[in-house]
């Protein structure tokens, strides 16, 4: 094995992260940078150090991955997002819509959720949005919800002028907005990543698996279908797409908005559905699906009497996914 193969192999089963993927040098740098700290020029002992030690391991993870994102990135995926909201799910009964943002990042996606479907006339208490991300670094910024002007680079001024205010530089996402979103230290690809949760209408995974290993797409192509509801939501990357289309999704009729409906039913038993949307494929009559509300939520609570269920703690989240090999919390 090469000499820093073993680092490689180390995040390949901790994250999923493809080195070729990451370009040759990422991980041999951090790896040395790491080495050096230490003082050692033993790969396998930093490995070691790296798998005894969730703290270590984090900082590693945090020097990594690619925290790039922006508001509104693939504005067509939120125009898609906010007539599919008002259209399907709202006046179908399943509200609190639930979506889920994973990976966040530095809050820009999960904050553009939650702008676009107040504009779809979604009121605060119908919203649900949990976000996740393995950096603890892009999280502490998601929670500040403040931005430089490198967060908004399409045509982004309608939302600026009505869901930010100005501070410093740059702008803060306005209290109201900010606080329908629920953040998450999480590894997605942790064992029985967030599998104690309701299924979700919507969720978005864009730009996480562009970056993984074979085996580690499969696994997240997996959990993401447990992890929504039969005929809900998928958003991604446009080059992650068709990974999707070979797994039981189909691509909406809607250009550029790498959107796809979970089209097979997923292995829970307890998975509820959505009505169904327009794909870009034709398909044969078949019965009415049943109501979302059915099938969820049998009894609509009065807007007044429904509650946003207790948002878990970040070390309860995290406290899931121990797996056999490791001997600290977080994978
Ligand atoms: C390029 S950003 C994508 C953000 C957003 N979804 C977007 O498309 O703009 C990739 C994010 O994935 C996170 N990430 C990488 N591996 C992860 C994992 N196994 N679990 C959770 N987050 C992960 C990184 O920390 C980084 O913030």
């Amino acid at each position: 094995m090469k000499r820093y193969g073993e680092a490689e192999k180390f995040l390949a089963d901790t994250i999923g992260l493809d080195p070729e993927v990451m370009g040759p040098r990422v991980i041999k740098n951090e790896v040395d940078s790491l080495m050096q700290d230490l003082g050692t020029d033993d790969v396998e002992r930093c490995v070691r150090e790296l798998s005894l030690s969730e703290e270590k391991l984090g900082t590693f993870i945090e020097k990594i991955v690619v925290p790039e994102t922006w508001f509104f990135r693939d504005k067509e995926c939120f125009k898609f997002l906010k007539r599919y909201a008002r259209d399907v799910v709202s006046g179908k009964g399943s509200c609190p819509v639930r979506v889920l943002s994973a990976p966040c990042s530095t809050g820009e996606e999960p904050y553009s959720i939650a702008i676009t479907l107040c504009e779809a006339g979604f009121a605060p208490t119908d919203i649900l949005i949990d976000a996740v991300d393995i950096s603890r670094k892009a999280l502490k910024i998601a929670r500040g919800a403040e931005y430089g002007r490198a967060s908004f680079r399409g045509e982004t001024k309608y939302y600026e002028d009505r869901y930010f205010a100005p501070a410093g530089d740059g702008l803060r996402v306005n209290p109201e907005i900010a606080g329908l979103v629920h953040y998450h230290h999480a590894n997605i690809l942790g064992k029985g990543f967030f599998t104690d949760r309701e299924p979700y209408h919507i969720i978005f995974c864009k730009n996480l698996l562009i970056y993984l290993n074979p085996e580690a797409r499969r696994t997240l192509l997996a959990g993401l279908k447990g992890l929504l509801v039969d005929g809900g939501i998928l958003f991604t990357g446009h080059s992650e797409l068709a990974s999707f289309l070979q797994k039981g999704f189909e691509a909406v009729a809607h250009p550029r908005s790498f959107a796809c409906v979970k089209s097979e039913p997923a292995h829970r038993a307890d998975t509820p559905s959505l009505p169904s949307v327009p794909t870009g494929r034709k398909r044969p009559r078949q019965p009415a699906p049943a109501r979302l509300a059915e099938v969820s939520s049998p009894t609509r609570m009065p807007r007044t009497a429904r509650r946003r269920p207790p948002s878990r703690s970040m070390s309860s989240s995290l406290a899931v996914r121990p797996g056999p090999k490791q001997s600290f919390k977080a994978f």
